[in-house]
């Protein structure tokens, strides 16, 4: 009980030091994005470093950078994967993954890597776990608190993502409570990057820690499982068993991918969900809309990932000598995307800072662009939409706790509400 407290506690904590390393400077940032596109799209200097956020960007020698604010300059660079690269990303965050991380990757060793990768994340095979994520979501979090009739939905929030992708993986499930820990590393990796140079070392040290620690966890596992047979419709199986061009993965890249997912899988999930349910929640006839009509979460989804996309930039290299809006940008050169501008582009998107699940949906770079585009987003979807579902069936009549602070979705970067107090009947 002792271990599951402090365990908890640490994930907690990990969670919230991540926020506030990346929550930049206090400024109102939806307003500053307008000012930006509106008087100077394209800018030439380190906006993000200007926040106080920190990037893979900012580690190394400065280079030249510029900033995109517009819908199509930042739709030009996303389409535009020869062109503006991302394998400086293994100078920082890839650093701590082998250079194994496919984020990391570009051209030919993308596509191979990606195409391996791909048929296991597809809704054919997403769709299968289904009914294992409802499970998880209504017997290991959701239906013991019934009773209570009151929480902060981010205590669900900040654990269910890592315990759906941990059973989605086909960990063993004897030991459930074991997603706790990998949550933590995989939050320690995250911090890994620092804006401080003193900081820098010891928190590299301890991400450095954490990765060893789940790369050996992980790789346990993917032996056991190869050891077995690999007949299993779990994500470790279905990676075991991929193969593009005649190749096959083997335990150690299995391993590392898994391990670069979590990262990517969790906290993610987690801010998006606050902010789903904060924006819900702040609109209770809409609330009441999808209680009725289901089917409207893949809209409120789509729209969540406009409004209020989680990572609110991209940043990309400049492949050789680039002009954008007229705007010299050398070979070497850094270009930050600020997608949450371009997502409420006015050019783009009709009253673009209102929140409506009715408009006519485009594109938007929530879970990005071009190549790199989130190969998890189905999974994202039908965690979002089960968590969601399984609330709306589980507590009659949810909404905001008038006691308590209403939820807030802040941060220039890694954007979502820390707290969602609610009550039911
Ligand atoms: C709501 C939750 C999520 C959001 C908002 C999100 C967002 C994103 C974004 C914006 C990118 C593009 C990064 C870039 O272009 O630089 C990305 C890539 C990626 N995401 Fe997600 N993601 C989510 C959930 C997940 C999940 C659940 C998984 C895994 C199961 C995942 C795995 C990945 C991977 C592996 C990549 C890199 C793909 C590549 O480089 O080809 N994400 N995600």
């Amino acid at each position: 009980m002792t271990e599951t407290v402090s365990v908890n506690k640490q994930l907690e904590n990990s969670f919230s030091d991540v926020s506030d390393l990346f929550k930049g400077a206090d400024v109102d940032f939806h307003a500053l994005c307008r000012d930006m596109r509106h008087n100077s799209p394209v800018y030439e200097g380190d906006f993000i470093a200007r926040l106080g956020i920190p990037t893979n960007a900012g580690i190394h020698e400065p280079r030249p950078t510029v900033a995109l604010f517009k819908y199509k300059d930042v739709m030009a660079v996303m389409k535009d994967a020869a062109n503006f690269t991302n394998g400086f990303i293994a100078e920082g965050l890839g650093a701590f993954f082998d250079g194994l991380i496919i984020l990391a990757m570009d051209g030919d060793q993308h596509r191979r890597v990606r195409a391996l990768l791909q048929p296991a994340f597809m809704p054919a095979s997403v769709n299968s776990w289904r009914p294992m994520i409802d499970r998880v979501m209504r017997e290991d979090f959701l239906l013991r608190l019934v009773p209570d009739k009151r929480a902060d939905l981010m205590e669900f929030g900040l654990h269910f993502p890592i315990r759906a992708i941990y059973a989605v993986m086909g960990f063993p499930q004897d030991d459930p409570e074991k997603y706790k820990q990998y949550a933590g590393w995989a939050l320690t990796m995250l911090g890994g990057i620092q804006n401080d140079p003193g900081k820098m070392a010891e928190a590299k040290i301890k991400a450095g820690i954490a990765v060893k620690s789940l790369y050996d966890a992980i790789k346990e596992v993917v032996v056991a499982r190869r050891a077995a047979g690999t007949d299993g419709d779990d994500l470790i199986h279905r990676l075991l068993r991929a193969e593009y061009e005649g190749k096959k993965l083997d335990d150690h890249e299995v391993a590392t991918f898994v391990r670069s997912l979590l990262p990517a899988a969790g906290e993610t999930t987690t801010r998006t969900f606050s902010s789903v349910m904060t924006l819900l929640l702040e609109r209770p006839e809409l609330l009441e809309r999808v209680r009725q009509d289901r089917s409207l979460l893949a809209k409120v989804i789509d729209e969540t990932v406009r409004f209020e996309p989680v990572a609110t930039f991209k940043v990309r290299q400049a492949a050789q000598d680039m002009e954008i809006g007229g705007v010299k940008i050398p070979k070497g050169g850094m270009v930050q995307c600020i997608v949450a501008s371009a997502n409420r582009d006015e050019e783009v998107f009709e009253n673009p800072d209102q929140f409506d699940v009715d408009r006519r949906m485009k594109p938007s770079f929530g879970f990005g662009f071009g190549t790199h585009m989130c190969i998890g987003q189905f999974v994202a979807k039908i965690e979002l939409t089960s968590a969601i579902n399984t609330l709306l069936d589980l507590f009659p009549n949810i909404r905001l706790d008038p006691d308590r602070p209403a939820p807030q979705i802040s941060g220039a970067m890694l954007r979502g509400a820390k707290s969602v107090p609610v009550i039911w009947d």
